[in-house]
């Protein structure tokens, strides 16, 4: 059992959190953001992530697990902490270390005894030498501390799973001492053998942005496949699944669609070419990913346009708002970038989603929601299916086609059978399948 710190409730600093009290520890989760804290003291969450209300609540409730806002007394008390605060990006996509040195500040000055200090924020190669610098300069009491860079990777809407079950857990240190803490607290999770890298800050910090440029690069690399596929008349699910057969390929991060969205992918990948720029190194491949991924948006319209030629004073029905399912955040997602581009066409948008709904209208005031999806098509000249939420993958099509306007459907994230949809009497498009289009 370890005293844990947990600096940032955001969606990283809570599933941590909550992951790590589950296993034992007793851990504070702090933020300078008081009403997040209030939200989380009533037993509510300020975002949406499947399972972690009932652990929050579990674990609340075994007094393992509690939310203040006194940092400097639960920094005092703890022998580790994590810092996973945000690290927005700067218009020209360098991150912005704000609110990480401001976390290294507090620790500094709360510095009563030795501790590891983990930085699981994603921050930019040599953030962590950076913070060693702030608490070595701006702690009073100088008692000795190690710095650890421990990137996650968590995916939102599968988050717990992701930490319980990790493919690997990277650790970042120079220091044994910090290598065996860190070490004794996600040994848990593992019983025969945890998938420990240990290796340097530089090299962890790393890690994090080269994986998540690698998949992004992945996803683009199929989504230019998927319009190649739609000019050749070949099939890209076909294509995907026989490369993904490839040992050396894999399978995963091969669905063709609208792009990548999130908080993530999108802002990680501008901050990977940012470093390489910096240092005088030109990130062609990686660059290639972003402007592949702005461009689909575009495609996705362009198919819209096919079946509704001219968009202006139309009405598009956007089935799915989140960036991905089982998450209500909207931040970068693929149906927002659609919806402002439908929007400056002069189209009106009706838009249905089964928890973004609210984000979404922050986001974006124009969009009509609904909390049924068949009002939001009622009357429209064509749906657009945006994220692949469980609800949607049945929709009753027989209804749908009752109520829309006229039977368009742009899928873009290839839920539906091409052929089965042409059965169901749909003008039907999707990603890569052009079954209808060479019709
Ligand atoms: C991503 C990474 O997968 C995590 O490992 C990482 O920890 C996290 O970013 C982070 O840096 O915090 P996340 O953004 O939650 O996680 O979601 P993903 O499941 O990776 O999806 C990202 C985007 O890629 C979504 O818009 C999704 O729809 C899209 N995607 C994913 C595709 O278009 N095709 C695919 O085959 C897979």
């Amino acid at each position: 059992m370890k005293n844990i710190c947990i600096m940032g409730t955001g969606y990283v600093g809570l599933v941590t959190g909550a992951c790590l009290a589950d296993l034992g520890n007793r851990v504070r989760c702090v933020d300078i953001d008081a009403e997040k804290i209030k939200i989380l003291n009533d037993g509510k969450l300020p975002i949406y992530e499947p399972g972690l209300q009932e652990l929050i609540t579990n674990n609340v409730s075994r007094e393992r697990l509690s939310f203040s806002e006194d940092i400097s007394g639960s920094i005092r008390k703890s022998e580790v902490i994590f810092i996973s605060v945000g690290t927005p990006s700067d218009g020209d996509g360098k991150v912005n270390l704000l609110y990480v040195e401001g976390a290294a500040e507090m620790i500094a000055q709360n510095l009563n005894d030795f501790k590891v200090i983990v930085n699981k924020s994603t921050v930019s190669v040599g953030t962590g030498k950076r913070l060693m610098e702030i608490i070595e300069k701006k702690s009073p009491s100088k008692a000795e501390f190690e710095v650890v860079s421990n990137p996650e990777f968590l995916r939102e809407g599968s988050a717990i799973n992701d930490f319980m079950h990790p493919d690997r857990i990277v650790i970042g240190t120079n220091s044994e001492r910090a290598y065996g803490i860190i070490t004794e607290i996600y040994g848990p999770l593992y019983l025969i053998e945890t998938p420990f890298i240990k290796t340097s800050i530089e090299t962890a910090e790393l890690i994090k942005y080269a994986s998540n440029a690698f998949l992004s690069v992945k996803i683009s690399f199929i989504n230019e496949i998927a319009n190649i596929c739609d000019k050749t008349g070949a099939d890209v699910h076909v294509v995907a699944r026989a490369m993904g057969l490839d040992g050396r390929i894999s399978p995963k991060f091969l669905h063709a669609g609208p792009g990548f969205g999130g908080s993530c992918f999108p802002k990680d990948i501008l901050g990977l070419v940012q470093l390489a720029k910096e240092r005088g190194i030109s990130p062609v491949l990686v660059e290639a990913a972003i402007k592949v991924n702005n461009a689909q948006r575009k495609v996705m319209v362009e198919k819209l346009k096919k079946l509704v030629p001219n968009l202006g004073g139309k009405t598009i029905a956007i089935l799915g708002l989140a960036f991905k399912p089982n998450t209500d955040d909207v931040r970068e997602s693929p149906a927002l970038d659609i919806i402002k581009i439908l929007l400056e066409e002069g189209c009106t948008v009706n838009a249905y989603d089964p928890v973004a709904l609210d984000n979404a209208k922050k986001a974006i005031p124009e969009i009509n929601c609904y909390d049924n999806m068949m009002d939001a098509c009622e009357g429209a000249d064509s749906v657009m299916i945006m994220t692949e939420w469980n609800e949607l993958r049945q929709i009753d099509l027989i209804m749908l086609k009752e109520k829309l306007g006229a039977p368009n459907m742009v899928d873009c994230k290839n839920i539906y059978d091409p052929v089965k949809m042409k059965e169901e009497g749909f003008n039907y498009l999707s990603v890569g399948r052009p079954l209808l289009e060479a019709d």
